[in-house]
């Protein structure tokens, strides 16, 4: 996807990691619903397990809601077992791929040069990355969150990603499944060093590139998250699970 002249609208987009069977279609259908009556001011996407992708793309077809994969492979095809690639996700309906969530990073050790790889890899297919980077509890501690992330940040993005549309998601470990959030002060400090690290490398494209937040964000706390400064949208994990927390999120906006 090539990156339009205007600021892009915030995206929110819903995470539902390992979970959701069939049945799981009637939450999609619902946001899908909910959204046509009442159009977001957001982009909306949901990332369903792959197994669900294209079901799920084909049930919402022309509504106020994209999919996308929860991860994808730097190589378009080949002898790489259980993986999914960029393509297959383009194919089963998907126009966006999270790349690099921190579950991914330490379930399967996926370094940031690997997920500049499938960053890369999913821009090439016509997807627009979301690219995650995010501290640990011990990391923030020690005093070298900031330092930590723009480096995540500066390895994690390929430089092809220049004039193409993409997103990083900045989700803090251990914010993540826990309930705590970041404070609106942490989240503003880091997206701040996420711009300026943004514009350093892709210049005025790095201005308007979205930097979302994740990590427990909830119907309760989306409005405040959302309206701090240099926050473009939220990934949300937990509470996109549910129809109705996920469009009070989305209605935050
Ligand atoms: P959570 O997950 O909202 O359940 O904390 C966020 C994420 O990991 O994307």
């Amino acid at each position: 996807m090539t990156l339009s002249s205007t600021t892009p609208r915030p995206l929110i987009a819903g995470n539902w990691k390992m979970n959701g069977l069939s049945v799981a279609l009637d939450e999609a259908r619902a946001v899908a619903a909910a959204l046509e009556a009442k159009p977001p001011a957001a982009r909306v996407a949901i990332f369903p397990p792959a197994t669900l992708l294209h079901r799920l793309s084909q049930a919402v077809e022309g509504a106020h809601l994209l999919t996308g994969g929860q991860d994808c492979h730097g190589k378009s095809s080949g002898a790489h077992t259980g993986d999914v690639s960029a393509e297959m996700i383009a194919d089963a309906g998907g126009s966006l791929v999270i790349c690099g969530h921190s579950e991914r990073r330490t379930d399967h050790g996926e370094t940031s040069a690997q997920v500049a790889g499938k960053a890369e890899a999913a821009a090439a297919a016509g997807l627009e990355p979301i690219v995650c980077v995010g501290e640990t509890l011990e990391t923030r501690e020690a005093g070298q969150a900031v330092s930590f992330v723009v480096s995540q940040v500066r390895d994690s993005l390929p430089t092809s990603l220049a004039g193409k549309a993409f997103s990083v998601a900045y989700e803090p470990l251990w914010a993540i499944g826990t309930g705590r959030t970041a404070s609106v002060d942490n989240i503003v400090e880091m997206h701040a060093a996420i711009r300026a690290e943004l514009v350093s490398r892709f210049g005025e494209q790095g201005r308007t590139v979205l930097i979302l937040y994740g990590g427990s964000v909830k119907p309760e706390n989306a409005r405040e998250i959302l309206a701090a400064p240099e926050v473009g949208g939220a990934l949300v994990g937990g509470a996109s699970l549910k129809a109705k927390d996920f469009l009070a999120i989305i209605q935050a906006l």
